[in-house]
């Protein structure tokens, strides 16, 4: 199974790709978190990264696409994968539709600009294992500290209320017409709901 789960910044991509990657056994990629990686090394590269990211905007597809490229040659993608926030221009896509990889479903998690701004304030994230948590939707067991880790959480960077506008902004503009894009394969659910029932919406899909 190869999907691709698709959303504004903050829809839920994330948290519903860990969880359907546990209930699939496939691998979940998210392009976010190998660039936050690359970043907390301090490298040239990582610190090239830094100023996008910071800024909300996009890394140069170039740079992304050989980031994607060398995860997907990792053994675990032989049996099926879950991208997490790639592609995320028309420019990407073309680069998938390049490789030999067929897609098979697009989830787009939906949620309105709105939600979105009152959701980033609260995200909190393991910043070893990467998992996400929020203050009020997705407490950990004990308050500031990771399940798994038990170690402290860590705010993004980009979280900040003007990033998170400007991450908007760039979503509508260049990922948004993605939908479009892929509209032969597309399932959109309502990422309004509970992560639960989310998590539910999308294994049905992809049993259909
Ligand atoms: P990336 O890390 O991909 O960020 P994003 O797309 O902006 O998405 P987020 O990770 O912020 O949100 P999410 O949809 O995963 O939501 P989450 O599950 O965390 O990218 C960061 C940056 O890297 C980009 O800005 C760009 O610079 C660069 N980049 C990455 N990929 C790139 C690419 N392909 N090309 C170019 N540049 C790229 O949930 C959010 C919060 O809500 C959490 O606190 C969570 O607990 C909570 N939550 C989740 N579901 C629910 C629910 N149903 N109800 C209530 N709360 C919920
Ligand atoms: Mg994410």
């Amino acid at each position: 199974m190869k999907l691709i789960f698709l959303g504004a910044p903050g829809a839920g991509k994330g948290t519903q790709a860990a969880r359907i990657s546990a209930a699939l056994g496939i691998p979940a990629i998210s392009t976010g978190d190998i660039i936050r990686e690359a970043i907390k090394t301090g490298s040239p590269l990582g610190q090239q990264f830094k100023s996008y990211t910071d800024a909300g905007k996009l890394v140069p597809d170039e740079l992304v696409v050989a980031l994607l490229q060398d995860r997907l040659e990792k053994p675990d993608c032989q049996k099926g994968f879950i991208l997490d926030g790639f592609p995320r221009t028309i420019e990407q896509a073309k680069f998938l539709d390049n490789t030999d990889l067929v897609i098979d479903r697009v989830i787009d998690i939906e949620v309105a600009d709105e939600k979105i701004v009152k959701r980033m304030g609260g995200r909190r994230f393991c910043p070893q294992c990467q998992k996400t948590y929020h203050v009020e939707y997705s407490k950990p067991k004990k308050e500031g500290i990771c399940d798994t880790c038990n170690i402290p959480l860590s705010i993004r960077e980009d979280d900040k209320p003007e990033t998170v506008l400007n991450r908007l902004e760039v979503y509508h503009r260049q990922t948004e017409p993605l939908v479009e894009y892929y509209k032969d394969k597309l399932a959109v659910v309502d990422g309004t709901r509970t992560p639960d029932e989310i998590t539910d919406l999308i294994l049905e899909v992809l049993k259909a």
